[in-house]
């Protein structure tokens, strides 16, 4: 969700004003997800290196979390969202923690979609970690090193719960993955789009869906395999 800043430097504004508008493409855009009906929705709302931003950025994004999470718990509730977090929320202030493992509990069994959070989150951090938990197991025992392969090690992920990643949307014109879901994209398509992050609303999310109808996926296989339909994974 690139471009808050920008975007109210654009203005003149200060960049806080810039997450505070974002938040609300957030909301639009989760409410368009569950309509369309997507399973599932994950966002990189604060990762492991935002934490060396200005404090009072860091304190405002915290604070706009925590709005997020009591604003939005009776539309999750009514619609039948799963919230989720992947990341150290360990590391998040009680003020964000408390609702958001509130609201995680609350919403366990809802079952229309799964939104996942990515809070101080990493790609290359997750990887380690599931790494490490793997190699304790190994150490006490509990697994065999050769039972370590993409299969098992996708299962010990914190993303385990989700489907594959089919789509994953940059914002702000930037063209990198800048450390998210970096062990889920193998696969998946990429789509960049100029919008700066809270210009971005439901129809902007329409146009990548539609762009994303148009890829030919083919999974390492050759493109009549994948016509055949015999091998596509
Ligand atoms: C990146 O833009 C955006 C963030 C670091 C924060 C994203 C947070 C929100 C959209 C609002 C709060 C989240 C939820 C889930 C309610 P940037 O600040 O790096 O933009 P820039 O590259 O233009 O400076």
């Amino acid at each position: 969700m690139d471009g808050n800043g920008r975007w109210a430097e654009n203005q003149g504004l200060e960049r806080l004003a810039g997450h505070k508008e974002g938040a609300k493409s957030v909301q639009d855009i989760v409410r368009a997800a569950r309509e369309i009906g997507l399973e599932a929705i994950t966002l990189y709302a604060f990762s492991s290196q935002n934490w060396a931003r200005p404090g009072a950025e860091v304190l405002g994004l915290m604070n706009l979390l925590r709005d997020y999470l009591f604003e939005e718990r009776p539309e999750i509730m009514e619609n039948g969202i799963q919230l989720r977090a992947i990341g150290d929320i360990e590391k998040l202030p009680d003020f964000v923690r408390e609702p958001l493992d509130s609201l995680r509990n609350d919403s366990a069994s809802n079952d229309k979609m799964v939104l996942t959070l990515a809070l101080s989150y990493g790609g290359r951090e997750s990887i380690a970690q599931t790494a490490r938990a793997l190699a304790e197991k190994v150490a006490s025992g509990e697994m065999k090193a050769r039972e370590i392969n993409v299969e098992s090690f996708g299962q010990a992920m914190p993303t385990a719960h989700l489907p594959p990643l089919d789509l994953l949307i940059r914002t702000s014109g930037e063209q990198r993955i800048s450390n998210f879901l970096l062990w889920e994209a193998g696969y998946t398509e990429l789509c960049f789009s100029d919008l700066l992050w809270p210009d971005f609303r439901r129809e902007a999310l329409y146009a990548s869906l539609e762009e994303y109808k148009g890829r030919k996926r083919r999974f390492g296989l050759t493109g009549s395999q994948v016509e055949s339909g015999d091998l596509a994974p």
